[in-house]
C-alpha cells in the first residue's frame, strides 16, 4: 500500500482591504446579496457573487422552501443564473458569504458538498481556475486558487458524455 498525500494552499487576509480592488467589490455584493436570502427556516442568510470573464456580476442568495429539500444554496443559485443567462462564459472568481440574526458566525461560510460538485464541473469546462472568496459580514476572508482545490479526489461525469 503506498501513502498518498493531498494538501492545499489557501490564503487569508484580515481585511477586505487587503484584496485587490475586482475582489473587494465582489464580497460587498455577496454580502448585500444576504440581504435578498429567502431563509425563514435556518434564518442563516447567504449571498454570492460571480464574476464573469465578461466583466459581468451575477448574483444568488440562498432560496429555502417549506419542503426543505426543494430549496438551494446561494452559490448554485448564482452558478445556476450565470450558466443559464451567460452560457459558457468562463466564471473567474465566486465571493460567498453570509449573516444570520440567530446564530453566531465566527467563520467565514464554506460551500456544501452539492455546490463544490457544481463550481467544479463548470470550472473544468472553462480552461482557467474559479477563484474562491470566503467571507462573512466582516472580518478574515479566505482566498483558494480554483474550485479543484475544494474537491479533492473529485468525481467528474466526462465519462458519461455520448459523444454522438
Ligand atoms: N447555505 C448556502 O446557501 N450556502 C452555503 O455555503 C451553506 C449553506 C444555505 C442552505 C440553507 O438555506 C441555509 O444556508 C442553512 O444551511
Amino acid at each position: 500500500m503506498t501513502e498518498r498525500n493531498i494538501s492545499f494552499r489557501y490564503y487569508e487576509v484580515s481585511t477586505l482591504s487587503d484584496l485587490p480592488e475586482d475582489e473587494q467589490k465582489l464580497v460587498e455584493r455577496a454580502r448585500i446579496m444576504c440581504d435578498r436570502a429567502y431563509a425563514p427556516y435556518s434564518a442563516f442568510y447567504v449571498g454570492a457573487a460571480i464574476l464573469l470573464e465578461n466583466g459581468q456580476v451575477v448574483e444568488g442568495s440562498n432560496q429555502e422552501n417549506g419542503a426543505y429539500p426543494s430549496g438551494l444554496c446561494a452559490e448554485r443559485v448564482a452558478a445556476f443564473a450565470a450558466s443559464a443567462n451567460y452560457p459558457r462564459v468562463a466564471m473567474k472568481k465566486i465571493a460567498i458569504s453570509a449573516r444570520s440574526n440567530r446564530l453566531e458566525i465566527h467563520e467565514p461560510v464554506s460551500p456544501c458538498g452539492a455546490c463544490r460538485q457544481v463550481l467544479l464541473e463548470y470550472e473544468s469546462s472553462q480552461d482557467s481556475p474559479m477563484k474562491v472568496l470566503l467571507a462573512k459580514e466582516e472580518g478574515k476572508i479566505l482566498v483558494i486558487e480554483g474550485v479543484r482545490d475544494l474537491l479533492p479526489l473529485s468525481f467528474l461525469g466526462n465519462g458519461l458524455k455520448r459523444s454522438v
